[in-house]
């Protein structure tokens, strides 16, 4: 696999004498799906920040696919990564969703051939292409969040980081989000890092970060952090239901194995039926 991102103990605080992020280093491969979780203040959003180039780390170094960021490269983050933050309202910049979509590509300048061609793409993918002359005013929530990621897909970026971007919408429009975040990764192979509270979400990346404090608790797979229950209490996290579910009927029959996928443990209890 492919390294996209290193943190290798990554230094920053906001104000003289307080760090927030303490030595904190891991690795994303390009194309994984990760979530990155943990307390209220732990320093979630900083990282992300971090990512973008928005904020600069006391020391530590970081790469981006292997190559080392320092003074002069800065701007390869920003052209590499997007984010999409918590509220939609905060992110709209045009009098119309195309107008929204189009902001960065001109900034860029992008032909504007070229430009209709991107804007139609990423509009058919996030299905708002009947929205494009549409004002704010007129979308709701979930239609907002769209724009926003349409926003950014249209600039191309090889890793995208959702810095609680379900938080403030309905249940079906964060199922959508959720599922085009896994859409963005297997189909278009992006790198998707999602800050996230949602467990359930976070069971399906393929590894969670768990942050405590500024520091990293645990950098694994979904089932190896839920599992651990001291883990989770610890980090005031919720085990996912099916996981608690599944864990339950292990303790009364040891062949019921622990998983955080419906499917397999409908599948195994039907098989033990059967035996
Ligand atoms: N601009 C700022 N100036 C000073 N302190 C800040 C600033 N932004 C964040 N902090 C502090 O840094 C710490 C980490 O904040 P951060 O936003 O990274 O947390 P988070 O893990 O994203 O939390 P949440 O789950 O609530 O979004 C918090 O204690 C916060 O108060
Ligand atoms: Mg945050």
């Amino acid at each position: 696999m492919k390294k996209i991102i290193e943190f290798n103990k990554i230094n920053f605080g906001y104000e003289k004498n307080l760090p927030i992020l303490k030595d904190v280093s891991f690795t994303i491969n390009d194309g994984e799906y990760i979530c990155i979780v943990g307390h209220n203040g732990c320093g979630k959003s900083t990282i992300s920040k971090i990512l973008i180039g928005l904020l600069k780390p006391w020391s530590g170094e970081i790469k981006l696919s292997d190559q080392i960021i320092n003074q002069s490269n800065y701007h390869l983050l920003r052209e590499n990564i997007g984010v999409i933050f918590q509220n939609p309202e905060n992110q709209f910049v045009g009098l119309t969703v195309e107008d929204d979509i189009a902001f960065g590509l001109e900034n860029k300048q992008i032909d504007p051939l070229e430009m209709k061609k991107i804007i139609a793409d990423v509009s058919k993918l996030l299905k708002i292409d009947k929205l494009l002359k549409l004002g704010p005013q007129n979308l709701s929530g979930g239609e907002k969040q769209k724009v926003a990621i349409a926003s950014i897909l249209a600039m191309g970026p090889k890793i995208i980081v959702f810095d609680e971007a379900t938080a403030m919408l309905d249940p079906k429009s964060k199922n959508e989000i959720k599922n085009l975040m896994l859409e963005l990764k297997q189909k278009y192979h992006k790198t998707i890092i999602s800050i996230t509270h949602d467990m359930d979400e976070a069971s399906k990346a393929d590894k969670i970060l768990l942050m405590n404090k500024g520091q990293v608790q645990d950098f694994a797979s979904p089932l190896d952090i839920f599992k651990n229950v001291g883990k989770v209490k610890d980090a005031a996290l919720d085990q996912p239901f099916i996981l608690k579910l599944s864990m339950e009927l292990n303790r009364i029959n040891p062949h019921v194995v622990p998983t955080l996928n419906s499917k397999q443990l409908i599948k195994n209890i039907i098989d033990l039926k059967k035996q």
